[in-house]
């Protein structure tokens, strides 16, 4: 997909599949220079691959180097690696996966911020969409960690779009309910008609439908909103 305007270097985290890739779609689309940054970035397609792990700020800030030498500066960062970890309740929960969807999901959202946004506020410029969760809302009786994380993740994008309100770069999240795509589809029959059915829409969302609400908040036509969470539910979130 090629645009006749270019708009500018995005960075999608998480952009090797799921509803990264269609973000990444989308905002090529849009005109932008994408990277992606993930584990496996991936090789096909028309954007820049990087492999980055949000765990780590050495393994950002070389993406970061990367993505600036072959691409240019960053203006768009949208923010959608994570996981969600096994299907159980706090009470057989292991501490130790526990820390590690809090590090992935909280810590690699502080961290790709740190990485990405002090050149973004130097520039006076930029778009930051983080990828949070209906789950951070609500919380989900058997993703106790991926709820507490996601809602660390739409709590971040309220500080951030406070304390960045006057530099010109914007911070928003969205929160999806079950889309058809991703992590999704690591679940079994009997979970994905469990999400469908707390859907009032009656289906899941589509990728693509929540790529086409990030590129909006990706772009220059996002401009009065900031810490602001924007639903993707179908229905299902009331607040
Ligand atoms: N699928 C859904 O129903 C749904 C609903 C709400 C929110 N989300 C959120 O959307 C985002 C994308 O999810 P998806 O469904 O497309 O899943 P996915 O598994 O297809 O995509 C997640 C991507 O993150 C990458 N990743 C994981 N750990 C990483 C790390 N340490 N460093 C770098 N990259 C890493 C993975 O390699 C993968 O490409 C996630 O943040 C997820 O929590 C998904």
């Amino acid at each position: 997909m090629t645009a006749s305007t270019d708009t500018g270097v995005a960075v999608v985290t998480g952009g090797g599949s799921g509803i990264g890739r269609a973000c990444a779609d989308a905002l090529a689309a849009a005109g932008h220079r994408v990277a992606v940054l993930d584990l496996s970035p991936g090789t096909s397609g028309p954007h820049h691959p990087v492999v980055a792990d949000v765990t780590s700020t050495a393994s950002l800030a070389a993406a970061v180097a990367e993505v600036e030498r072959a691409l240019g500066p960053v203006s768009v960062v949208v923010h959608a690696a994570g996981i969600s970890g096994p299907w159980q309740g706090l009470l057989d929960l292991p501490e130790s996966t526990w820390n590690q969807i809090m590090d992935v999901n909280a810590g690699g959202t502080f961290r790709v911020c740190k990485a990405l946004l002090p050149g973004m506020v130097e520039r006076g410029y930029g778009r930051v969409v983080l990828v949070a969760s209906v789950a951070g809302k609500e919380g989900s009786a058997l993703l106790p960690a991926y709820s507490a994380s996601k809602a660390a993740v739409i709590a971040l994008a309220k500080a951030l779009g406070k304390d960045l309100a006057t530099s010109g770069v914007l911070v928003n999240a969205v929160t999806p309910a079950g889309i058809d795509a991703g992590m999704t589809h690591e679940n079994s029959p009997e979970i994905q008609d469990t999400m469908r059915a707390a859907i009032p829409m009656g289906r899941l969302g589509t990728a693509q439908e929540v790529a086409a609400l990030v590129a909006w908040l990706a772009s220059p036509a996002c401009s009065f909103s900031t810490g602001a969470v924007f639903d993707l539910s179908g229905g299902r979130s009331t607040h």
